[in-house]
């Protein structure tokens, strides 16, 4: 179970991520929306250790993020794209390194890592240099990385960000299969299909605080919207959000253009 309890992160006098709480069981895929600067990545991060919290806490299968960080991070698998891969080692040589750092023994390593090629269709190019992947081969071999000791929750920060419809399909059934296996996921993203197609739950964010949870279609009712992303935006509209930019207007009738309705 990953439990966050009264999260808040602070960057100066900035509250990235204000009294968050909220718990993924395991079994469970939790999606995390909210408009760029949220706070989606920093609660992200304090949960994978890599931030350490202004006040509250978080912790997975009770470790705790603050007390335990060492078992937390073997209990979890976290991607991000703000993670780079190593440019000069292959893909294979890459995981095989954070296998050894996650403590997996030479024989152990090879037949996970062999899994994991397979199970990510990393055949074509596990042996070629990080660096000259293309953008979605990288994810799938920053995702077999974060996998490599199969961890019992899953932290992904926007996994299918920039790839394609078929990378994208390889992630979302990756997800659903260790759901099924019974990990608790939670992660983030802006596209509302994968909500829709993945998410057991969703949590809404706005100025670092959880404005809405529920299941999609609870939103959906809850906000009297005909769809996920226009009950996002009636949330959004809620909470002072506006579309960032000049208005488009058309000039002869004042109305918007394309007709939102
Ligand atoms: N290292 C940092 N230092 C200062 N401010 C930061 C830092 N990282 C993020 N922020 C700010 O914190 C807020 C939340 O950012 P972030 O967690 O990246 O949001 P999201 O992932 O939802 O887009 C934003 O206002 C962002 O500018
Ligand atoms: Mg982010």
């Amino acid at each position: 179970m990953i439990v966050l309890e009264g999260l808040s992160k602070h960057y100066g006098d900035l509250r990235a991520v204000a009294d968050l709480s909220l718990k993924v069981r395991p079994g469970e895929i939790y999606a995390l929306l909210g408009p760029n600067g949220a706070g989606k990545t920093t609660a992200l991060r304090c949960l994978a250790t890599l931030l350490k919290p202004t006040s509250g806490t978080a912790s997975v299968g009770g470790a705790d993020v603050r007390h335990d960080p060492l078992r937390v991070r073997s209990r979890i698998g976290f991607l991000s794209a703000s993670m780079g891969l190593y440019e000069r080692l292959s893909g294979r040589e890459l995981v095989e390194y954070y296998g050894r750092l996650q403590g997996l023994g030479e024989e152990r390593l090879k037949e996970r890592v062999d899994e994991l090629v397979a199970l990510f269709g990393l055949e074509d190019f596990s042996a070629r240099f990080c660096g000259k992947l293309s953008t979605g081969q990288r994810q799938r071999v920053a995702l077999a990385r974060a996998m490599v000791h199969d961890p019992s929750a899953l932290i992904l920060d926007e996994p299918t960000h920039g790839l394609d419809v078929l990378s994208g399909e390889t992630i979302y059934r990756f997800m659903a299969q260790e759901r099924d296996r019974g990990k608790a996921i939670l992660f983030s993203t802006h596209q509302m299909a994968e909500v829709e197609l993945l998410a057991d739950r969703v949590g809404v964010l706005s100025h670092g605080r959880l404005v809405a949870e529920g299941t999609a279609e609870g939103l959906v009712q809850r906000t009297g919207a005909g769809s996920l992303a226009k009950a996002f935006l009636t949330l959004m509209e809620q909470n002072g959000h506006r579309p960032v930019g000049r208005e488009f207007r058309n000039e002869e009738n004042g109305s918007p253009e394309g007709g939102v309705e």
